[in-house]
């Protein structure tokens, strides 16, 4: 029996693409049902587009500076995206807020470092330390038009330690947010995703 085809998917990235480099090992199983492909991103000589290089996938770059308002950022980014055709869109550590071309088009699944909704915004592991918090962990959520308020796919809690620095912490997070992801991304690619009235659900 053949396998149906898979879902092809863009993947945005703005750092060091470990996310990314979890859905690129799992696509590389045909069962994953998952194609990444192409992964964008906003800036240049980052990790995450040489890990996209080096699996062979096609990559693009769609940077704020170059373009006169942040509208037609968005515009074009709308346009890359499209041009690969994707079902839908990972935010996997993209680091600018998509505006309403993107999320107009495209359902957007992204990938945040801690228990939302507490923590949203780009300092999430540095604020739950901050907070003194004995418990956070990762959220996989449908982007909106808000700062990480879009409904919540599926959560992880991980433990704050004694002792723990932004980076301890984030190291832990992103061991459990890796396999989180992964299972989201590919049960949305096989199972679909729906949006309606504010909740997000995979059959
Ligand atoms: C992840 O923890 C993601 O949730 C956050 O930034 C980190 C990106 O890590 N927004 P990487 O680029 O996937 O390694």
């Amino acid at each position: 029996m053949t396998s149906p085809a898979p879902t092809g998917i863009v993947v945005l990235v703005s750092g060091s693409g470990t996310n990314l480099q979890a859905l690129l090992d799992a696509a590389a199983d045909p069962a994953y049902g998952v194609r990444i492909l192409a992964v964008g991103a906003d800036r240049t000589g980052i990790a995450g587009l040489e890990r996209a290089q080096a699996a062979g996938v096609p990559t693009f770059v769609c940077r704020v500076q170059d373009h006169s308002t942040r509208g037609e950022w968005d515009a074009d980014l709308a346009e890359q995206i499209g041009g690969h055709g994707p079902a839908f869109v990972v935010s996997a550590g993209f680091m600018k807020l998509l505006g309403s071309q993107v999320l107009s088009r495209f359902t957007v699944l992204n990938t945040h470092p801690a228990l939302l909704p507490a923590f949203p915004g780009a300092h999430a592991v540095r604020d739950a330390l901050e907070a003194g918090v004995a418990t956070t962990g990762c959220t996989v959520h449908v982007v909106d038009a808000g700062v990480d308020t879009g409904p919540v796919l599926a959560q992880v809690a991980v433990d704050v330690r004694p002792g723990d620095t932004e980076d301890t912490l984030h190291e832990r997070i992103k061991a459990v947010e890796h396999p989180l992801l992964v299972e989201i991304v590919g049960r949305a690619a096989r199972e679909g995703i729906t949006v309606t009235q504010g909740k997000a659900t995979i059959p």
